[in-house]
């Protein structure tokens, strides 16, 4: 149970984040924070664990304040997210907490092999990762690629597991090849297991989409 100071943080923090992504492009808006921080919820009341919910939704909410691709550098980053969390009275272990969820999160995106050490990072990390999942995470996927002028799918390039890190910079990349790349892996990266549950039923609608995407590309009525 959230306490009634943590509800008004928590309320203030939404409307901070709101108001620095409610025009972001880059697959980092609004939006997306707010099914990652629905997703860590749902998560979080389901694991058996203890959880302090407190640090998950606020991790959740920040968990791309910070991030690289919205800041000048990385440690603009990090500043703007601790002078947020500096004006309110957080114990020191919840906000060492929640900076560590945000910095894992923000800096190494999904490549990252490196386990979170509290739950509720694990958790975070999860909703982030099922959110490049399913529908949604095809939708911003194509969005993605198109914002770089990317093509949808070149017949010419085969969909590799595995891109040398030169071609993953070059940009070459299709939107297709982004799901052999990263989105078909992330099952098997699930940290919990509500998240591995609702990973398995997003993946599968993945496999059934690419299924249909080649018939239909190959002209199948
Ligand atoms: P997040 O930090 O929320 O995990 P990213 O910044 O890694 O997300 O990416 C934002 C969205 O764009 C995700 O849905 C991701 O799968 C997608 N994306 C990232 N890189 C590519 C790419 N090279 N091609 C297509 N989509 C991409
Ligand atoms: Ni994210």
């Amino acid at each position: 149970m959230l306490s009634k100071v943590q509800k008004i943080i928590i309320k203030d923090t939404e409307e901070y984040v709101f108001q620095l992504l409610k025009d972001d492009a880059s697959g980092h808006d609004w939006w997306h924070i707010d099914r990652v921080r629905k997703l860590a919820k749902n998560i979080a009341e389901n694991e058996l664990e203890d959880i302090n919910l407190f640090v998950c939704e606020m991790a959740a909410l920040l968990h791309d304040v910070a991030d690289g691709k919205l800041n000048n550098t990385e440690a603009e980053g990090e500043k703007k997210v601790r002078n947020w969390l500096s004006q309110y009275r957080l114990t020191k272990k919840e906000s060492q907490q929640i900076m560590e969820i945000i910095l894992h999160l923000s800096y190494k995106g999904g490549t990252n092999k490196v386990v979170l050490s509290s739950i509720e990072g694990r958790i975070v990390q999860d909703a982030d990762r099922l959110d490049a999942m399913g529908a949604i995470g095809i939708a911003r996927t194509m969005a993605y690629s198109g914002s770089k002028n990317r093509l949808i799918h070149d017949p010419a390039k085969k969909a590799r597991d595995h891109l040398t890190i030169e071609e993953y910079r070059s940009g070459e990349d299709t939107a297709i090849m982004h799901f052999y790349e990263k989105l078909l892996r992330l099952k098997n990266e699930m940290n919990t297991t509500v998240g591995e549950q609702l990973a398995e039923k997003r993946h599968s609608y993945m496999e059934d989409y690419l299924k249909e995407f080649y018939a239909e590309w190959d002209g199948e009525r």
